[in-house]
């Protein structure tokens, strides 16, 4: 069964610098370490303002919020220990650029840790997802039913470290932790 503490406790136990792409409702920025230095970047300015409110009514200091896009991060190579996302590389509209741009910002040895949507395993599915991925993507933000990470992610030396499938989805989750090798 698909929980996405999963993600959300491996988020409470990163250090160092970390960086966050397509927060959302920002609910998983509370869940960071309070001593922990976050850069979090949204493309939607509106979740970016109701983030702020959160933020400060939870008093934490530890988060910047900045408006960007995954596909054109704001920041210097090698400036993150970590980069994480979840369920926000379905939604970009070049999943090879913003890959490209996580695996350029990272630290040698640095993690990109995700939670994302992927391809079924199920043929049946599968061919669900490819179908309808136009329809649903007009209507939902974007978001594209045959989105498959992983594979793009292997375009970028990046070391695959842990790889947790979910099945019994149409749009199974992926758990991934990926670490850049150079
Ligand atoms: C389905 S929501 C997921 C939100 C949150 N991460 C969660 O798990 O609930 C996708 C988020 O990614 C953001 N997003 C989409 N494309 C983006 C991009 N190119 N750069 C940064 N954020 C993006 C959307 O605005 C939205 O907030």
């Amino acid at each position: 069964m698909f929980k996405k503490t999963n993600f959300n406790s491996r988020l409470q136990t990163l250090d160092g610098i970390v960086l966050e792409l397509g927060f959302g409702d920002g609910r998983s920025l509370l869940d960071y370490h309070s001593d922990t230095n976050v850069i979090a970047v949204e493309k939607k300015k509106k979740w970016i303002e109701n983030a702020e409110k959160m933020l400060a009514r939870h008093g934490l200091e530890n988060i910047t919020l900045i408006h960007g896009s995954a596909e054109n991060i704001p920041f210097r190579e090698y400036e993150f220990d970590y980069v994480t996302s979840s369920f926000m590389l379905c939604s970009v509209y070049s999943q090879k650029t913003a890959i490209s741009e996580i695996y350029r910002v990272l630290k040698p040895g640095g993690r990109y840790i995700a939670i994302e949507h992927t391809l079924s395993k199920n043929r049946l599915y599968r061919t669900l997802q490819k179908v309808l991925t136009r329809p649903v993507s007009k209507i939902a933000d974007n978001c594209h039913l045959n989105s498959d990470p992983v594979s793009i992610i292997a375009l970028q030396k990046f070391n695959i470290i842990k790889s947790v499938y979910f099945p019994y989805y149409l749009e199974p989750p992926l758990f991934i932790e990926a670490e850049k090798v150079i």
